[in-house]
């Protein structure tokens, strides 16, 4: 059975981006290969009469990301249009611009580095092996629920500092946050309901609500007892001279989680898909796990650019491909786009492991580049050099069953039929 082709959208070549809907069947990739080749910087209109600039080629994804002083990130990163109230109550350090960006950064940053990442290879291997091992045995299942929903968020509980007897409250909080246009995660759909009493929490969500409880009884515990983790160090910290605010720690906390979690865990989904859709690299992979696996990584991200957009603002005018963009406009960077930039990349609707160079901008670039980059490619290695020592074989049986949303391109349930090794 194939599912998960690179070009699923054949045949709609003007799919509607800001429709969540348009992402239930596929990513749009006929929209975007068309966007790169006729109008690579393109007005978007929006339903209410506003719009935006779509940016599809990977060359003005990077120049953008890179460019903090014409395109700034602290005017909302996602396409909506916040007020200014808004943006206060939400504003994490992806919302900031240099240097107030750094100093937040700054605070989180040594946890995640290489280095300090590769410390927790081997806990991981432990835990994913037991995953796997409690999961498997069943012969029928759902890869998501079972495996990959399971796996980012313990980790992450571990890091952060947070009980993993928790990870399953977190984890259904952060689905109904991140996948907040979706009604299987959430009763409060972003596009369909009023969330008005809820603007000014993280994703517009009654979610948030429980997080930051959750957050501050975890803070009050720190406070008695510091541990080596994430929590006590933006508790501890003094970014400014001054400790983070109540609300920026909560900010802090959600932000962590969410991005931590629900990215790794699809791109985790999305790689079993290539890698049975394309049976002699998974056997190759199989075989040589040392030679292969951190190629096959980086090309499960670049094919699957879990975080399909973010967006910038611009702050003056900026003339680019033709088109001038005006101080205010929304600047947005669809990055499953730029990772099929034919321009960048040979055959780009080909899965290949074997790829190089493959510069992929699935973490963006510049000074957002993902915080959490090491960690999500370590855990995508590992799951797979686990998961193919333990199968002979395995088949996709339905589905899969995709996300609403054109922020996360993510699977929902993915049933398969294992035989084990
Ligand atoms: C495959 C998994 C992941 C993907 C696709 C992904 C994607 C991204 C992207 C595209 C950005 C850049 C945002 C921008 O330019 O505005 C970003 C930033 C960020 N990511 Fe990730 N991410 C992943 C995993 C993680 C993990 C495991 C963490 C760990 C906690 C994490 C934490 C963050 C944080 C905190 C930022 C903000 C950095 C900043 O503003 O300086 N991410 N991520």
């Amino acid at each position: 059975m194939s599912v998960g082709t690179l070009h699923d959208d054949r045949g709609e070549e003007y799919a509607d981006l800001t429709s969540h809907d348009t992402f239930v069947r596929a990513v749009p990739h006929a929209t975007f290969t068309r966007m790169r080749r006729e109008e690579p910087v393109a007005w978007v209109e929006e339903v209410d009469g506003g719009g935006f600039w779509a940016l599809t080629k990977h060359a003005d994804i990077a120049a953008v990301s890179r460019d903090y002083v014409r395109f700034t990130a602290s005017r909302g990163i996602r396409i909506e249009q916040m007020a200014p109230d808004e943006l206060e109550a939400r504003r994490t350090m992806m919302e900031f611009d240099p240097p107030e960006h750094a100093r937040l950064r700054r605070l989180v940053q040594p946890g995640f580095t290489p280095k300090v990442i590769a410390t927790y290879e081997s806990a991981f291997r432990l835990l994913a092996g037991h995953v796997l091992d409690a999961a498997l045995p069943q012969g029928e299942l759902d890869f998501v629920t079972e495996i990959s929903r399971e796996l980012p968020i313990r980790l992450l509980c571990r890091l952060l500092g947070v009980p993993e007897s928790d990870a399953g409250l977190l984890v259904t909080w952060g689905d109904q946050m991140i996948s907040n246009a979706d009604p299987e995660y959430t009763p409060v759909v972003i596009d369909k309901m009023d969330t008005e009493e809820y603007r000014l929490l993280p994703f517009r969500s009654p979610a948030a609500l429980e997080v930051f409880r959750y957050a501050e009884e975890m803070a009050a515990e720190r406070r008695s007892s510091p541990e080596d983790d994430i929590i006590t160090t933006l508790l501890t910290a003094e970014p400014d001279g001054q400790p983070l605010t109540d609300l920026e720690f909560k900010n802090f906390f959600t932000l962590m989680m969410v991005a931590g979690n629900e990215t790794t865990r699809h791109t985790i989904s999305h790689g079993l898909i290539y890698l049975l859709d394309n049976p002699i690299q998974m056997e190759q992979l199989r075989e040589d796990p040392a030679a292969l696996s951190v190629g096959a990584t980086e090309e499960i991200l670049r094919a699957s650019s879990v975080t399909m957009h973010f967006r910038r603002t611009a702050t003056e005018p900026v003339e680019m491909r033709g088109k001038t963009i005006q101080p205010g406009d929304r600047v947005v960077m669809w990055y499953p786009s730029a990772n099929h930039d034919e321009e960048v990349f040979e055959r780009p609707f080909e899965f290949d492991i074997r790829r190089r160079p493959n510069d992929h901008l699935t973490f963006g670039t510049g000074r957002h580049v993902c915080l959490g980059a090491s960690l999500a490619r370590l855990e995508v290695r590992v799951v797979f050099e686990e998961l193919l020592k333990r199968v002979a074989a395995i088949e996709i049986t339905g589905g899969p069953d995709r996300l609403r949303s054109n922020f996360i391109n993510g699977i929902k349930h993915l049933p398969i039929r294992v035989t084990l090794a």
